[in-house]
Formats: structure tokens, sequence, C-alpha cells
């Protein structure tokens, strides 16, 4: 070959190369600058370690001839697709380009995002959608469709296998959900971010109702109200920065660990404050996320759903380097009671980490589930027994620390010793029993209380003795629920030697096509 002919074969290549960088073309990308956001390889660049990203499928095109689409150049099908590292560590990655179809959804598109759903879960590697789409493209019909189809059918399959973290970065709507909806982490940024299956413009044709784009898939809405969303940043570099603190925790598969994180942090630090922080009159509230903050590595913990169900607090921390997701009732919320969107919101994330190798450590602090008729017809029955579920099937360490209040049904699903808990603490704090003192007095005494010469003396000398033998860790400690009662300063020292002794328990369920979780 001549070498002028090479000449020409780099130059087509550079060529195409320069078509396939700019998207959409140079004013779309500037409308986007003006609008405060990046485009699809900016947020690429942003997310990964510098210069570690490979671009996959850059000449990838579609081969639709319909609707104006034959007089379309679309190099790369308006998706960017690769791999790279994060701290070292390899993902796999889409960006889509609003700037080309508006981030469209076409089979060709969807055929880059399968190739690497595949290659992720054949190498075991976790992989992160940046979602920024008008859904299915409409001028491919029910190709568009099969394209989504496709995507949403690896999604299932992938789950539990590797990590899979969905952002929101823009319009979402359409099928653009629902591949978010089935992964393990939706991240929405408070500025620019929505998700919604029909926008407000449908809405306002089928059903005459007025709603704004903010009020019906905004990152408030999602992460507050319909619990979509597990996280939410104040901008999209925001977001893009949280997805590298997620990943942090994780593993990259199913069959492997969290990195460890080496910490100054002591494993046996005593922490006195601790022994303060359950307030002695038992109906005061206090924030659980104190106990959380003092116990595990530097303080440091990155709650998931954190405006979600605030009754409940899931977060993922470290424990002496290792990682552990920590599930803790919140008395500072509804009294730290269990709803139906508490127990969904734990036994999903109890899920998520019995899939992933990940310990669960439960703080208890709960008078039981929430009662109500707005509970009972809303499912709480269907709802709490998920929470029941998740816990039961967990096989991975499961560590619990009963700060104060474990009643009834909420003592047992809490990661009681029943439910295969490994290891439970009690703090001397700790009320186990199948109810509170007042509410069994008034059941089990109230005709002697009523006829005594003065109902309140007896009432109070009936409620001291029920609180005597039954609102304490003793009776538990007695049988063996709890493996110990310990001072409360000592909480680290004590989790952290379980879970070192636990780190590679080995636990199994029944064969079996799949459970049938109460969903
Ligand atoms: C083809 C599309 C498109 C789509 C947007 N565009 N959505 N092209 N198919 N679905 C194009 C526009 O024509 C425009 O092209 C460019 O993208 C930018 O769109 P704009 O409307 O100008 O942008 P904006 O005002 O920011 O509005 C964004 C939007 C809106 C809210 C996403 O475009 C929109 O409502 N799109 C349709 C959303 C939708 O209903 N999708 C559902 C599809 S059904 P030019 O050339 O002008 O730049 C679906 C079924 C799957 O997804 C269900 C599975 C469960």
């Amino acid at each position: 070959m001549a070498f002028e002919d090479r000449d020409r074969l780099l130059a087509r290549l550079e060529t195409l190369e320069a078509v396939a960088q700019a998207g959409g073309g140079a004013e779309r990308v500037a409308k986007r600058h003006q609008e405060g956001r990046l485009t699809a390889r900016e947020r690429i660049g942003q997310l990964l370690d510098a210069g570690s990203f490979v671009e996959m499928d850059a000449f990838v095109s579609h081969h639709c001839d319909d609707f104006g689409m034959e007089k379309q150049v679309v190099p790369g099908d308006g998706v960017v697709t690769g791999f790279g590292r994060i701290d070292g560590r390899a993902v796999f990655v889409y960006a889509q380009d609003f700037t080309v179809l508006g981030g469209s959804l076409g089979v060709a598109h969807a055929r880059k995002i399968c190739k690497i759903q595949d290659l992720a879960v054949k190498v075991g590697v976790p992989i992160i959608a940046l979602n920024d789409s008008g859904g299915a493209r409409i001028q491919e019909g029910v190709v568009a469709l099969s394209g989504y189809a496709e995507i949403f059918l690896r999604n299932t399959l992938a789950s539990g296998v590797i990590p899979q973290i969905s952002a929101i970065l823009g319009p979402c709507a359409g099928g653009a959900v629902y591949s978010p909806g089935i992964t393990d982490f939706v991240l929405m940024a408070e500025r620019g971010s929505h998700m919604f299956i029909t926008g407000p413009d449908v809405i306002r044709t089928v059903t005459h109702a007025e709603v704004t784009k903010e009020a019906l898939g905004g990152a408030a809405t999602h992460a507050r109200k319909s619990g979509v969303a597990h996280f939410v940043a104040p901008d999209e570099e925001g977001v893009l920065d949280l997805i590298r603190e997620l990943l942090s925790y994780l593993p990259q598969n199913n069959a492997s660990d969290a990195p460890v994180v080496p910490t100054q942090d002591p494993p046996d630090r005593v922490d006195a404050t601790l022994d303060e922080v359950v307030p002695m009159e038992s109906s005061r509230p206090y924030d659980i996320r104190e106990v959380i903050g003092r116990v595990v590595d530097d303080g440091r913990f990155l709650e998931v759903h954190q405006y979600y169900a605030e009754n409940i607090v899931c977060a993922f921390a470290r424990l002496a380097g290792r990682t552990i997701g920590v599930v803790a009732n919140q008395p500072a919320v509804l009294a730290g009671c269990l709803d139906m969107d508490a127990a969904v919101k734990a036994a999903r994330f109890v899920r998520f980490c019995d899939a992933f190798n990940v310990p669960i450590v439960t703080f208890v602090d709960t008078p039981g589930f929430l009662p109500g008729t707005e509970q009972e017809t809303g499912g709480i029955i269907r709802h709490g027994a998920k929470l029941v579920y998740a816990y039961a099937e967990a096989t991975v360490p499961k560590l619990t620390v009963i700060c104060r209040k474990a009643y009834g049904g909420a003592y047992i699903v809490m990661s009681s010793r029943h439910m295969r808990g490994d290891f439970n603490l009690a703090w001397p704090t700790a009320e186990i029993a199948v109810m509170g003192p007042d509410g069994a007095v008034n059941i089990l005494d109230r005709r002697e209380i009523e006829g005594a010469p003065d109902p309140d003396a007896a009432r109070k000398e009936r409620t001291d003795a029920y609180r005597e033998r039954f609102a304490n860790p003793y009776q538990a400690a007695e049988w063996g629920f709890v493996d110990a009662v310990i001072r409360p300063r000592d909480t680290r020292r004590y989790l952290a030697s379980a879970l070192a002794t636990m780190a590679d328990k080995r636990d199994t369920n029944p064969p079996r096509k799949h459970g049938n979780i109460p969903l």
C-alpha cells in the first residue's frame, strides 16, 4: 500500500470521528451549554477517571428510511457507549445524547446499549446509564419499542448480578423511565431532571388536568413522594460525583466483595457519648443518625432514599474498612413506626445488600407498625410482609443492635435472631415485649384498675410492674434471643469484632426457581 493511501485511510477515519464527536451539531451543543447542561461525552469525561474512557460503536448508525429519517445522518445514533474506570475499577457506561434526535431510542441506539449490557454481565462489571431521552424514537415505530424491550430484558437478567446505576440528566419520558425503574439506584439532579411515563401535555389532553413538569416528575417529587429516585444532587456534576461515591461502597458483581478501605478509626474505639444518646423518657425522640455516625468508620455514611420514608434510615457505611448496609428505625420521625413506605424502602435495600454480599447492621428503635385505616387499606400487611421476607431470606451476615423499643411485630421483623440474625445485641435501654407498658396494662388489668380505690395509683403500680418485667432486654437475654446486653459506648467494638468473625459466613436458602415476595 502506498503511503498516500494510508494517509487517505486515516483522513477518512478522522472525518468519521469528527462527525461522531459533533453529535447533533454546534448549535444544539451551544444550547445545552446555555442551559447549564453538559454533553453526553462531557458527562462521561467527568464521571470516569481522567482519560480512561474507551468508546465503542461510535460509527453505528440507524437504518430507518421512514418519515424523513433516510436524510438524517446520525453517527452513534444518539448514544455514547463504552467502558472506563472509576477510582481505578472498571465500569461500563452509556450516555444518551439529547442533541441527536432528542436522545430518542431507535433500534441501533438500543443495540449499542444491549451490547455493553451483555459485556458488563459477562465480565462482572457495574453498568452506569446517563439517561437523557425523549423515549422511543417515533419515526421507527414498533422497531424502536423492540429496542426498549431488549434493554428491559437485560436489566432484569442483570439484576442481582452486577450493580446497575441510572442517572436522570434531562427529560426522560415513556420507555426512557422503565430501564432506570428496574435498575438498583436512580439519581436525579434538582434542576433539569424529569421522569414521567407521559408528560404534562398528554395529561392535559387525556385528563384535562394541569400539572407542571416539576410537580409531575421532578427530583423533589421522585425523591420525596414516589420513591423512584434514591439520590438527589443539586446539579448534574453533583449527580456524577454521587455515582462515584456510591460505587466506592459496592462490589463489582455478586461473586465479589466490596473493596476494603483502610481507616485510621480504631475498630475498638469507645464512644462514651453513646451512653447518653437515648433519652431516659421512653417517648422522647432522638436522631438515630447520631448513633450511626458514632459507630461507623470516620462518622461517614451515604444515605439511600434520604428524603423518602424518613422514619427509617438506610445507608451504606464502613466498619473497620468493610462496607456495611445500615438499616435503622428513626425515632425522630413518626416515632420510628414502620409504615408501608418504610417497609418497602428497607426491604429493597436489604435485598440489594443481600444480593451483593454486603453485611447488614440493623439499629432498632420502633414501637411497631403504624396503626390506622390509611395504612390498613393501603396494604400495610402486604408491604410490611416485604420487609419480613427480605430479612428472612437474606443470607449475608446480619448484626442487630436494639437501642430502645422493639415491640411486637417490629421486634420480629427488624433482623431478630429468629430471622437468622447472626449477632443480636441490646443496650440496657432496650424494651423488648409484645407491646408497650400502657397498652399492655390497659388490656390485662383494666377491670382491676377501674375497680381500685385509687385507679391512678393502681395503674402506675401495674405499669411499673410490667415495665420492670418486660420493658427491658433481660427476658430476651434469658432466652438467648439477644446474645449480649452491652454498654452503648462499646457498640462499635462489638460490631467490628462480629463483622470480622462473620465476614465469610455461608448460608443458603432451599433450591427453588424463585420465591414469591409479596409485591
Ligand atoms: C423522535 C424526538 C423524540 C422522540 C424528542 N425528539 N422526542 N424525536 N422521537 N420520542 C426530538 C424533537 O423532535 C426535537 O428534534 C429534539 O428531539 C428535541 O426535542 P424538543 O421537543 O425540542 O425538546 P424539549 O422542548 O426540551 O422537550 C423534550 C421532551 C419532548 C419533553 C422529551 O421532546 C417530548 O415530549 N418528547 C416526546 C416524549 C414522549 O412522549 N415519549 C414517549 C414515546 S413512547 P429537533 O430536530 O427539533 O431538534 C415510549 C414507549 C415505550 O417511549 C414504553 C415502554 C414501557
